[in-house]
């Protein structure tokens, strides 16, 4: 059942994504930093998009044998940028997406695309998928938007529910970023002293004045892991960013 606090979770979630431009939806809620915000020629736009998608692709399909008779699905396909190539390269594609705009986009980008089939969802569950029918769950640039614990562990649930005995899961998410000294020593303070641990501050905002956090829940890399296994997905590689890169991404496969 959802919880009051779940139901306006998903209202703050679908208004902060949703957007009836093409060009918003593109160029700020999916590819967007400093280059691409400054960037006024319409050219050199689909320059960069063209050359991020396949970037990020290539990075995606690191370590997945992925067959032409494979069912892909994408938790938070956006407009389905993703999709598009993907779906030259298997069989049957889901895409499900929490707001309802961007599903709406998605069937603009993806139309004559036979064998994509896209969902508005409810941000945690894949109800319209059956158990044990998919090959390969995949999501980027989404998990790290999530802000409740409960929904990335219902996800979690859901992903080992509609993989096949042994089928893959790659999910990029956020790291923790390293705690500076200042927030070190308050960790201890507040342990020595019996308060609640205290985890740090959360850095990503998607733009000043805006009520909903861009930035979601951020994992660190063991506790990430832990949490798959917990669900009966293998880690099998983890793959952290450097610096000030926080993004991570995990291969796991439903164990058999
Ligand atoms: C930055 S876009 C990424 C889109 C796509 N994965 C890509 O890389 O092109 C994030 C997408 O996740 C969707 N989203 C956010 N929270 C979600 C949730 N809880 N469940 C499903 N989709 C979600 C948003 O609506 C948005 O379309």
């Amino acid at each position: 059942m959802q919880t009051q606090q779940q139901a306006e979770w998903l209202n703050d979630t679908r208004r902060f994504w949703d957007t009836d431009s093409d060009f918003e939806a593109r160029f700020r809620r999916i590819c967007s930093d400093p280059d691409i915000e400054s960037c006024a020629d319409p050219q050199r736009l689909e320059e960069l998009w063209e050359k991020r998608t396949q970037e990020e692709l290539n990075q995606l399909l690191s370590g997945i044998p992925l067959e032409a008779e494979w069912t892909c699905l994408e938790i938070g396909c956006g407009i389905g940028r993703l999709m598009r190539p993907l779906a030259k390269r298997c069989r049957r594609l889901i895409g499900v997406d929490i707001s309802p705009k961007m599903v709406t986009a998605a069937k603009r980008y993806l139309r004559g695309v036979r064998n994509v089939e896209l969902h508005v969802n409810d941000g945690q569950s894949l109800a319209m998928v059956s158990e044990a029918s998919v090959d390969w769950v995949y999501s980027h640039l989404t998990f790290q938007h999530l802000t409740l614990p409960e929904v990335v562990d219902a996800y979690l649930a859901e992903i080992a529910r509609v993989l096949r005995p042994g089928g893959y899961c790659r999910i990029q998410a956020w790291r923790e970023a390293p705690l500076s000294w200042e927030q070190r020593l308050k960790n201890v303070a507040r342990l020595v002293l019996g308060r609640e641990r205290y985890h740090g501050p959360r850095r990503w905002l998607w733009a000043p004045g805006r009520s909903v956090k861009f930035g979601g829940i951020t994992f660190h890399p063991r506790q990430w892991c832990r949490l798959l296994r917990s669900h009966g997905l293998r880690v099998e590689s983890l793959e952290l960013g450097r610096g000030h890169d926080y993004w991570m991404w995990s291969t796991s496969r439903k164990v058999v």
